[in-house]
């Protein structure tokens, strides 16, 4: 685990959960990149979901934790991204799985909807499991691939 850098991006609604991860993240050994926000005002998640992907994309970071009320909009915008594969996890399983079957890249997790003690634990798991490859490897690389499908037959 020893040097790897993790960007955390989290809304008004994530912003609960974002020092415990910080702290967490820093004992385990992490360089935390800390891509706000700083404070309780009302902001967009994608706007730092971006920050995330943007940090992940130009190697500032090898993985990203990020962090809204719920985790749908934070994984909605990162997934938009072809160099990301986020997660949203609810328990130590789906965050094990996230990594061996998806080699995902960032966890999501949803302030509003996990207690602080289980998101500390799903990040550990995150942390410290490997891509499974074999079978799960060329699914992955599906991800990369998807067909044309942007014609006018499907919605704008
Ligand atoms: C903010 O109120 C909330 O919508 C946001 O944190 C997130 O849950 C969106 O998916």
């Amino acid at each position: 685990m020893q040097d790897r850098t993790v960007a955390i991006g989290v809304d008004h609604g994530g912003l609960s959960l974002k020092a415990e991860i910080i702290d967490h993240l820093e004992e385990a050994g992490l360089v935390v990149l800390d891509l706000g926000t700083h404070d309780s005002q009302s902001v967009d998640y994608p706007d730092y979901a971006y920050a995330v992907a943007d940090a992940i994309g130009r190697k500032r970071a090898d993985l990203g934790v990020v962090i809204c009320g719920t985790g749908i909009g934070m994984s909605i915008a990162l997934n938009r991204f072809r160099w990301i594969r986020a997660a949203l996890c609810h328990d130590v399983t789906t965050s094990r799985l996230a990594r061996e079957h998806n080699d995902a890249n960032v966890l999501v997790l949803g302030a509003r909807l996990i207690a602080s003690e289980l998101a500390k634990e799903c990040l550990t798991v995150f942390l410290q499991t490997e891509f499974g490859a074999g079978r799960h490897a060329a699914r992955v690389r599906k991800l990369n691939e998807p067909p044309v499908l942007d014609d006018a037959s499907h919605a704008a």
